[in-house]
């Protein structure tokens, strides 16, 4: 008698829990979360301020440039799984990893050519992906007049 009362007593629990999961589901498909184009955006600066960093010899700030860029890129395959896109982004991988290894030997020269490397990658998968008016270029003129690029002494 008393287990069966106890067993009514959850099943009557069932139908609120059943509202509270509705209402939580639908939270969830309401939250904000950056689109692929956002999380594009982003990576656009942080190219634009890597090769500063780069041809600087600032390699602290090109190597948190180019970590920027990476998280950006793990944002894409964690956030946007519903983009055909997103299957794309591998091809990136070794350009960027070529350009990190620049950085860690502090050779400006494999910088300069890795970040051309890279740059022409960004532009192979907008080709792949029907984006191909977006076109990327080395930057010739700093993205912002208030940071410096230069390496602190
Ligand atoms: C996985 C393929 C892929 C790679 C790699 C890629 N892009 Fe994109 N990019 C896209 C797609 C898809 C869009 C269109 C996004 C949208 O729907 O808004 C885009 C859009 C952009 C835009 C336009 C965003 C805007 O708001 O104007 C910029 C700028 C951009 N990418 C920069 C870059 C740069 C810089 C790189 C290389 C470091 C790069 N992309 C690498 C697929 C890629």
């Amino acid at each position: 008698m008393f287990v069966l009362a106890a067993c009514r007593q959850q099943e009557s629990k069932i139908p609120g829990l059943q509202a509270e999961i509705d209402s939580l589901k639908h939270q969830l498909d309401n939250a904000y979360k950056p689109g692929f184009g956002e999380f594009m955006g982003n990576i656009q600066v942080h190219h634009d301020k890597l090769w500063f960093a780069g041809i600087n010899n600032n390699w602290d700030l090109a190597e948190f440039e180019i970590n920027e860029i990476k998280e950006s890129l793990d944002d894409i395959t964690k956030y946007c799984t519903d983009r055909p896109e997103t299957n794309s982004i591998d091809m990136i991988e070794q350009p960027l990893q070529n350009v990190s290894n620049a950085i860690q030997d502090k050779n400006i020269k494999e910088f300069k050519n890795s970040f051309m490397t890279l740059t022409s990658t960004c532009n192979s998968c907008h080709q792949a992906t029907k984006h191909e008016f977006n076109v990327i270029i080395v930057p010739s003129t700093p993205p912002f007049s208030n940071q410096s690029f230069k390496a602190v002494q």
